[in-house]
């Protein structure tokens, strides 16, 4: 890791550690950005984009801190994300870096290059499988709802939170990685019906 790449880092650490998130707990926030990072470069390395130029120091920085605004100001979470860039990493990019950054982070939901649209597929990729699980099973218990409960309560609300998110992906590699997670999720909350239900066999 460079060291740009390692400075932002703790810059971040310090930002997000010890921001609780009422659907992901303790530092969901700094772990989902952390993950969005390491997705983007994979992203970045499949052979789709091979083709393509991709300022990947740039990208690592600008996807490590797309969330942090969320912290800020949940309502204009991107826009307060720019600010935070502008002023917290100021000195470690040089002027230039700074503003492609900033730009980045402020468009991680709008994509405006192949640098956005990257960050865009990994953010989506990580509110998919086990992370998904996770925040419903979290945030059933900080509202302290029951096993039963939880599951009527995700039947309800599934179709936000299970939004086709494979038709909002802009990459193959994004489609078939979202498709993968999605079906484990609904084959785990049928798992937890026919649990609840103790039903045996087949
Ligand atoms: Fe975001
Ligand atoms: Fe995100």
């Amino acid at each position: 890791m460079n060291e740009k790449i390692k400075a932002a880092e703790q810059i971040a650490i310090k930002a997000m550690r010890d921001k609780y998130r009422s659907e992901g707990g303790k530092a969901y926030t700094l772990g989902h950005c952390m993950r969005v990072m390491r997705l983007s470069g994979r992203i970045a390395d499949s052979p789709e984009l091979a083709e393509r130029e991709i300022d990947r120091e740039s990208m690592l920085i600008a996807a490590m801190f797309h969330d942090v605004g969320r912290e800020i100001d949940s309502e204009n979470h991107c826009e307060a994300g720019r600010d935070f860039v502008m002023k917290e990493l100021a000195g470690i990019l040089d002027g230039d870096q700074l503003g492609k950054v900033a730009e980045m982070v402020k468009f991680h939901n709008r994509p405006v290059n192949t640098e956005t649209e990257i960050i865009h597929d990994a953010d989506l990729i990580d509110r998919c499988g086990t992370n998904l699980i996770w925040r419903v099973l979290h945030l059933s218990a900080h509202h302290r709802r029951d096993q039963r409960q939880t599951l009527e309560w995700y039947e309800r609300e599934k179709d936000a939170w299970q939004t086709r998110w494979e038709d909002w992906a802009i990459f193959e590699i994004t489609k078939k990685e979202i498709k993968r997670r999605a079906d484990f999720e609904s084959e785990f909350f049928e798992e937890m019906l026919r649990e609840l239900e103790c039903e045996l066999g087949e």
